[in-house]
């Protein structure tokens, strides 16, 4: 839309400013032809991911590198607050939900309807002071509705439209970044902490499930924190927006535990991370750009940091999940085992890894997970 009306104008202006149109803009990109930079952050991270991931995943690296710069596919999380009629119509257009739908017999293990990169998202849960063994069989939401186009159907969702009181009928987002909600089980009644919650993706989907008495969404980014709040005004009914059902706050989560120790059933942690797809495809704001080097290297102290938060924040027999979108072992199993060592040394508090191979076995037609979960039940951080 920005782009067509920019045209439109530059169409009807005079032949003189044309001119003057087309010298600026030489002018400009001989700016550009000088002020680029000479290592592209997409190339420094196609490198550094050739480097670090052909190690880590073996044979696997191939695929999982063409799929990772391959176009992204995107999942419609339904928003159960609207009144559109779009679910149907989307359903009409050969769109299915791909968490009630999930046994699709088209499909195989081989077959998923994503590639590698839309599971590219990991995501370990832990529960906090836990006095059982016994692993509780995966619950998943009913009302969490994520819809997609079939395998090879690159259709791309329509902008989704308002009902009649404004309220958005989905939200596009990674299919995949919709496991994490579903794998924190909430319950009825739950409070839930989603500790690092801009844009808003999850906690609009946490919100799905009609469960949560209270949520606080959290993010340290006053410029993010803005936008969440823009995402659940268009999204959720303004009952549901009251402080006794939903607090928005922008602190750094590293300090929660000075905040609220105890105090939640449900804690996601969905931490900024090295953003593996988007650092392939966007030179902007990208976090292997030179100037970030250091910020880089110090994002496995910060995810320590932030799941610690999150664990201290989770009530006794409460759940936390930490979720990423990176496949960095360095972000993913490390930091999750040196919270937990973090939590039991510093904290006095026991945890135990919960398995997701139901979570994995449930979904396996529509993603491609990898072989091996690094973290479940047999690891020796379990309690
Ligand atoms: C992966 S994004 C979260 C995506 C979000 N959960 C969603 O589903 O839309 C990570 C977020 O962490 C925030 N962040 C970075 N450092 C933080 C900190 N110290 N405390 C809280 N949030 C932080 C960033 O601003 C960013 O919005």
């Amino acid at each position: 839309m920005a782009l067509f009306l920019g045209i439109s104008r530059v169409l009807f202006r005079s032949v003189k400013d044309l001119r003057l149109l087309t010298a600026k803009r030489h002018r400009v990109k001989g700016k550009w032809a000088t002020t680029r930079p000479k290592h592209l952050p997409t190339r420094l991270a196609l490198q550094h991911f050739d480097a670090t991931y052909s190690v880590q995943l073996g044979q696997l690296w191939p695929s999982v590198r063409v799929a990772l710069l391959s176009e992204r596919k995107y999942g419609a999380l339904f928003n159960n607050f609207s009144n559109n009629p779009d679910l149907e119509k989307l359903q009409a257009q050969g769109c299915r939900d791909f968490i009630s739908n999930r046994e699709d017999p088209t499909s195989s293990e081989h077959n998923s309807e994503f590639g590698a990169e839309e599971d590219s998202s990991s995501v370990s849960t832990v529960r906090s002071h836990i006095d059982s063994q016994q692993q509780s069989p995966l619950w998943l939401s009913p009302n969490i509705k994520c819809l997609v186009f079939p395998r090879g159907d690159i259709t791309r969702f329509k902008p989704a439209r308002p009902d009649k009181f404004s309220l958005l009928s989905y939200y596009l987002m990674d299919a995949a970044s919709v496991l994490p909600c579903l794998a924190l089980a909430v319950q009825k009644n739950h409070t839930v902490l989603d500790l690092c919650a801009a844009p808003g993706g999850k906690a609009l989907a946490l919100l799905q499930t009609q469960s949560v008495r209270f949520l606080c969404v959290n993010d340290s980014s006053v410029s993010r924190t803005s936008r969440l709040k823009r995402v659940l005004h268009s999204y959720i009914p303004k009952p549901l927006l009251t402080d006794d059902k939903l607090r928005i706050t922008s602190f750094d989560g590293t300090m929660w535990g000075e905040i609220e120790r105890n105090s939640f059933d449900r804690v996601l942690v969905d931490v900024p991370c090295t953003t593996d797809r988007h650092s392939l495809m966007e030179d902007d704001n990208n976090i292997f750009s030179r100037s970030r080097v250091g910020e880089r290297r110090s994002l496995p102290q910060l995810q320590v940091e932030l799941l610690l938060a999150g664990i201290i924040a989770a009530c006794p027999g409460g759940e936390i999940l930490y979720s990423t979108c990176t496949l960095s072992l360095n972000q993913n199993q490390g930091v999750v085992e040196q919270a937990i060592q973090l939590a039991e040394e510093n904290h006095g508090i026991q945890l135990q890894v919960v398995s997701l191979r139901p979570l994995v076995q449930k979904f396996r037609n529509t993603f491609h997970f990898a072989p091996d979960l690094h973290l479940d039940e047999s690891t020796s951080h379990c309690r």
